[in-house]
Formats: C-alpha cells, structure tokens, sequence
C-alpha cells in the first residue's frame, strides 16, 4: 500500500536534517503545500531556507511545536494531511548540560503534536487519508561492545544520555498513539548525518571550522568511538521512501554503512582540508590561520580532551528491513561526501560566519 503525501507540515524545517529535507521535497514534487513550522531556536536559522520564499507551495511559520492550539490552526488552515517531525533540541551535550529544554521540545512537543493530529484526523477526520512520520535517532538503543551486531528495528531500547532518552520517550508515544487511536504513523531511526546546514557544534562542522582558524581540534576520550555517518541527502531519500511506502506503525532503521571511529573521522578532514588549502590558493588568504597556509599540517591542532559522561562507544545500524521493503540503499561514500562536505563550507564561509557571534561551541568543555 502507498501512500502519496499531499499538504506536507514540517517541523525543524529551519534546522540541519529539516532544511535539507524542505529543499529536496520541493525540488522532488510537483503539488501540495509545504509548510515549515520552526521556533528558529540557537540551532535553527532562516538562511538555512533562503530562497525559497519564492515558491508559492512554500510557507513559513515561526512557533513552538508545544504550541498544540497553533499546531491545530496550521493543520486545519493549510488541509495538512502529512507532518514530518525534525523539531528537537539534538546536540547530546547540551542535554547533559541542562536537560530540561530536551524533555520540554522532545517529549512534551512532539505529545503536542500528536494530540493535534489525533483530534483532527482522527476524531474529526478533517482528511481522506494521513500521516505522521517521526524523525528520530539510533542513540535510542544504547551502546555497542565491538563485537556487537548491529542496532535492528526490534534493539530493545537502552538511551544513555538526556537526549536520547527524550527522543526514546518520543518514539514510544508515537507508538502508543499508532497503537490506541489508529494514528498512521512510521518512525525512522538513523544515524549521524553530516552535509550542508549542520550547525557547527557538531563533530564535522566544528573540526572543518577550527581548522581554518588554527585551533585545537577537541577529540573526546580516545577519539575511538565509533559512529556510522550517513549523509543528509541519503537521510532524506530514506524519509520519502519511508513517507510514500512504509507500513502504518512501522519503525524503519537507516545507516551509510560507514562506521568510523572519531579519530579517523578528524584526521581524514584533517587531510582533505590540508588539501583544498595547499592547492587552491585563495584559500591561504581567506584562512591565513590555516596549518596548511603555513605548510603545516591540521592534525598538529588534535587535542585528546576530557571525555563526554556517558560517551556512546559505538553505533552500527542495519538497515536491511529499509532495503528489503523500501529499496533504500545510501548513494553517497563517505570520503566523497566529506570532501563535498568541507567544500560545501568553504563556499558557504559567510553562512558559518555570521553564526559565530551566536552561541557557538567551546562552551562545552568549559563547562563539563
Ligand atoms: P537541529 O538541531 O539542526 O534542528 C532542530 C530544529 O528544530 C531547529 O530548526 C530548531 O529551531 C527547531 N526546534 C527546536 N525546538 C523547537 C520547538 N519547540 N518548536 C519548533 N521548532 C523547534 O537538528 P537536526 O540535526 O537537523 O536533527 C533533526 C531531527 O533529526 C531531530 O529530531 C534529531 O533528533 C534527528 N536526528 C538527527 C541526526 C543527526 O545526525 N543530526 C541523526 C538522526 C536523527
Ligand atoms: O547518532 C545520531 C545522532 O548523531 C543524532 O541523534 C544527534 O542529534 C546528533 O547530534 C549526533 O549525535 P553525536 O553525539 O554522535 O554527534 P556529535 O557530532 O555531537 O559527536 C559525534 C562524535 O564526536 C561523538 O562520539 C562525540 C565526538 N565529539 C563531538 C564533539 C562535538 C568529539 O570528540 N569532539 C567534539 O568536539
């Protein structure tokens, strides 16, 4: 059974995963509004979408998605019968820092939503057909040894941080509405994307930025937790698949079948960047704190810093129920991808830059 999504509202829309996925449902569909609901927290940003104010299926609407009054009012105002839910506080130091923001967005917020879909879709069945896909995270199932088998659909969950454990309590309402009240809903459960948009206070965009300004480059621990990185395009084909062709009440697991330990990951943008400064020489100019400007290498600026409490050792995910069901297959190699992804910030330096002045990052080991 398909299901084709019409008036499509979605939440974090502003953010990193969010935004690239407004671009490729518009780029990807002929009809239907898109309407992007987005508080335009510290993590979301309004350029992240800029352009696209001149399709006319576009709208943007700033608010909070706990918000369940506003929430209904979009729902019955643009004859939404799709909500793809991004909006979450994500960054998993934050929430060791300072839980309190994670329960009230994750858990109360997406409740808020579901309530409003429920009322109307299912009480009022203001629409022919819908529904509610979730957007949600491995970090729900724990901690892998080394010689574990992949996280599968049926892992029973075991979250170790604030934010996971948000984002499982969320998974489990989604289920709960699914199962009591009939609500379609699916559910994905990826890993660690990268690419353009992703706000530097995560692993990739934070290294790519140190390095050009010459400082230290924060490795956790040992640097050898391994995560599975899958590009924020492949995630977003992933969710479409998902949206179109999943089953009512399903969970739907999407990994890159890259696993890479953080060490690895850091060297290897240590390397490219090394690269794209050396042979291009506007590069030396525009970043003059740059090792390579200096004909050093980036790596030199690797610090081995206290580690994350609660540090996940290892994610892994398989994805073969996505693959059998679905045909989902990640498109994109991770050194490729990271290639295009450290260009993709040389050439956007301006969008990065004007969120320096905001929160930003180092604030984190400051204050563990
Ligand atoms: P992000 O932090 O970049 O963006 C989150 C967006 O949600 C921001 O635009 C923010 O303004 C918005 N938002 C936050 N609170 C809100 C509220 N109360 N009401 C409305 N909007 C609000 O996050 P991301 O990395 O793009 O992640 C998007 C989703 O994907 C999250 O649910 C996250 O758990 C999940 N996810 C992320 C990854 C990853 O690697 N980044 C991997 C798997 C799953
Ligand atoms: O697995 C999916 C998850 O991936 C998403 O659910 C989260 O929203 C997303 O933030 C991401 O979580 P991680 O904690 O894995 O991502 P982050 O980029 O913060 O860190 C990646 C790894 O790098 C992790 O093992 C911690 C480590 N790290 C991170 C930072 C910011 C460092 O060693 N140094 C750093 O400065």
């Amino acid at each position: 059974m398909s299901f084709e999504p019409n008036n499509v509202l979605i939440t974090g829309g502003a953010g990193f995963i969010g935004a690239n996925f407004v671009r490729h449902w518009l780029d990807t569909t002929q009809q239907g509004k898109v309407v992007v609901f987005d508080a335009l927290t510290y993590a979301g940003n309004i350029e992240n979408l800029a352009g696209l104010d001149k399709n006319l299926r576009y709208v943007f609407v700033r608010g909070d998605i706990c918000d369940e009054a506003v929430v209904r009012q979009l729902l019955e105002q643009h004859r939404i019968d799709t909500i793809i839910h991004f909006a979450a506080e994500s960054h998993v130091d934050r929430s060791i820092l300072g839980p309190d923001d994670f329960i009230r967005t994750n858990v109360v917020g997406t409740h808020s939503l579901l309530k409003a879909a429920k009322s109307l879709w299912i009480d009022q069945k203001t629409v022919a057909a819908h529904r509610f896909h979730h957007v949600s995270t491995d970090e729900v199932y724990g901690s892998l040894g080394p010689e574990d088998e992949p996280f599968h659909e049926a892992t029973p969950y075991a979250p170790n941080s604030p934010y996971s454990a948000t984002k499982a309590g969320a998974d489990h309402l989604v289920r709960a509405y699914h199962e009591t009240y009939g609500l379609d809903t699916t559910v994905t459960n990826c890993s660690n994307n990268y690419g353009p948009y992703q706000f530097p206070e995560k692993l990739i965009p934070l290294i790519i930025i140190n390095i050009l300004h010459g400082k230290p480059l924060p490795v956790y621990g040992d640097g050898m937790q391994v995560r599975d990185w899958l590009h924020v395009a492949d995630h977003c084909e992933a969710i479409a698949l998902v949206l179109r062709h999943g089953m009512s009440g399903e969970v739907y697991n999407v990994g890159g079948n890259s696993e890479t330990t953080n060490i690895d990951l850091v060297h290897g943008l240590c390397a490219v960047v090394d690269d794209l400064v050396t042979t291009r020489d506007e590069l030396s100019v525009a970043f003059p704190g740059a090792p390579a400007a200096e004909g050093k290498q980036a790596k030199s600026l690797v610090r081995h810093v206290r580690d994350r409490p609660g540090h996940d050792r290892r994610y892994a995910i398989n994805f073969a129920k996505a693959k059998r069901e679905l045909g989902y297959c990640p498109q994109r190699d991770l050194a490729a991808g990271l290639r295009s992804t450290v260009e993709w910030y040389l050439e956007n330096a301006q969008w990065w830059q004007a969120l320096l002045g905001r929160e930003y990052t180092e604030w984190v080991n400051k204050n563990y």
